[in-house]
């Protein structure tokens, strides 16, 4: 089945209409696999362009190319049935203009099927959100630290402290003024954040920002605790599976030096037994 063949049952106007309902549950994947783990329980997936730092060792997601992302957001609606799938607009494929941006949202979306695609920036981007939206692309905005500005920020710092909060507020509300049906605040103080949600009429989605938003999203390398190489203060590890992959990867490199394995259990014999020994 081509990409396009494929579609999700929630779209971009179903998670506008959750704003100040039930919080908005979303995860990043970048897998099949683990798109099909999150299907049932997140009301989106967000193929991030973290993809660059959690699965291929990029110090940034400055690195991220179009055909990754193409790639992953394949991958990842294999697995998807239910949740709306949002593919994130990589560095460099949209920050010329509204063009651009819409030749690259719409390759996003024909080749993967996408529901939507999400892009960094307030008030600059309000004009190509507009442009995206108005030619049939929901967009959904991301303000506060955006990754992809990091050596324009100075690094990975809380935003909107202070007399910053100004410049998020002009952010969030040029962003739902242009037509975006959701936006993504990211490591902001909690009270910023919850401002922000009761000022603007879309959901705001929280990474770093504050539980009283309209939804929270994490990256799952993160939750899971595959990527270590470090842990920022708003992400909860839920689970430590990097170490559990370490250590089965340890016994069974103990076993096979021990030729423990392959066991009687897994080995064929010269005679085909009766019943099937063939899986
Ligand atoms: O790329 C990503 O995973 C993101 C989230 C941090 C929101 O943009």
């Amino acid at each position: 089945m081509s990409a396009t063949a494929r579609k999700t049952a929630l779209n971009a106007e179903d998670i506008r209409a959750l704003k100040g309902g039930t919080p908005i549950v979303s995860l990043t994947a970048y897998t099949t696999p683990m798109a099909q783990a999150m299907d049932e329980h997140c009301d989106f997936v967000l193929v991030g362009d973290s993809v660059g730092m959690a699965l291929h060792g990029l110090p940034s997601t400055l690195g991220v190319t179009m055909e990754m992302m193409i790639l992953h957001g394949q991958a990842v609606m294999r697995g998807l049935t239910k949740a709306l799938m949002v593919m994130d607009m990589p560095f460099g494929s949209y920050e010329e203009g509204p063009a651009q941006a819409f030749r690259n949202a719409a390759r996003l979306m024909a080749e993967t099927g996408a529901g939507a695609v999400k892009l960094e920036g307030g008030v600059e981007m309000a004009d190509t959100i507009r442009f995206l939206v108005a030619r049939g692309i929901p967009v959904m905005a991301h303000i506060g630290l955006t990754p992809q500005s990091v050596n324009t920020l100075g690094g990975y710092k809380v935003q909107g402290r202070d007399s910053a909060a100004a410049g998020l507020f002009a952010d969030a509300r040029a962003v739902a003024d242009a037509g975006a049906f959701a936006v993504v605040l990211e490591k902001l103080p909690a009270s910023l954040a919850d401002q922000l949600t009761a000022d603007i009429a879309i959901p705001t989605i929280g990474i770093g920002a504050s539980a009283g938003c309209d939804g929270q999203v994490l990256v799952l390398d993160d939750m899971l605790g595959f990527f270590t190489a470090f842990k920022p203060k708003f992400v909860k590890r839920y689970a430590d599976l990097g170490h559990q992959a370490e250590q089965a990867i340890a016994a069974y490199a103990a076993e096979v030096r021990a030729r423990d394995f392959p066991a009687a259990e897994h080995l064929f014999a010269d005679q085909a037994p009766k019943k099937k020994d063939t899986k």
